[in-house]
């Protein structure tokens, strides 16, 4: 698959088959991506491979704490981000479309709640990832992090792999800390599914829009 393949047929998977990813494809995947840009070269990520027993173990803690602790729904970093237009908008649209694959009816708490708790299982992908950082670094490094994780979703999707990143996991990041000993000096600040998507899922049909390009791009001296 060329790479213009690879970007186009990307999609955020939310429902694996349980078909194991062999280790040696994970390793090759993570052995393109460190390949990856990061400013001044610093390579500021670190990834926690999970699959087996320890990620079942992850997923029973982090969904039995989210039960107890539902305040929990937050992350150790500073998150202030503002909600606004156009951002809500395109938010609600996304929500929308899931949901309604989902055949989730809005105000539907409880659904709402259990389909945000899949995340927990990987949806069901038989390996996660567990990215994280230095407390020390800025922003510049979490924009590093994004580049090695879209090179870890590129690799895959050529390899006829789908992945989720997911956000969702730097929530209860106390629990993924005991289960993987995450340093105290490091924040969890993303997950991401790997594995093979379940294409009879009709979540898995969800093509998100885009913006188009005049909308996203301004061109000066042309
Ligand atoms: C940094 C990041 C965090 C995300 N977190 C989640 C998440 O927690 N759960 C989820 O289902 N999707 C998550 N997504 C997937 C986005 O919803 C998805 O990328 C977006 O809707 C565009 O759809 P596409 O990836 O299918 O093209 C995340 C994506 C990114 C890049």
């Amino acid at each position: 698959m060329n790479i213009d393949d690879a970007i186009r047929n990307r999609i955020s998977a939310r429902a694996f088959k349980p078909t194991p990813v062999p280790l040696e494809l994970i390793t090759e995947i993570l052995e393109l991506a460190r390949r990856s840009p990061s400013g001044t070269n610093i390579q500021p990520w670190h990834v926690h491979v999970v699959a087996g027993d320890v990620r079942a173990r992850l997923e029973a803690e982090v969904l039995a704490h989210r039960e107890t602790h539902p305040d929990d729904a937050v992350a150790e970093f500073p998150r202030t981000s503002k909600r606004k237009e156009p951002y809500t908008s395109r938010m609600r649209t996304l929500g929308k479309a899931m949901y309604g694959l989902l055949g989730i009816a809005k105000g539907d708490q409880a659904a709402n709640w259990h389909q945000w708790g899949r995340n927990y299982a990987f949806f069901d992908a038989p390996v996660g990832l567990i990215f994280t950082i230095d407390k020390d670094l800025d922003a510049m490094s979490f924009l590093d992090i994004g580049m090695f994780m879209q090179s870890i979703m590129l690799a895959a999707k050529a390899r006829g792999l789908d992945t989720c990143a997911q956000g969702a996991w730097n929530n209860y990041w106390s629990v993924t800390r005991r289960v993987l000993n995450v340093p105290d000096d490091r924040y969890v600040i993303c997950g991401m599914s790997l594995g093979y998507a379940d294409e009879n899922e009709p979540v898995n049909g969800l093509i998100a829009g885009r913006e188009p390009l005049p909308a996203i791009a301004t061109f000066h001296g042309f």
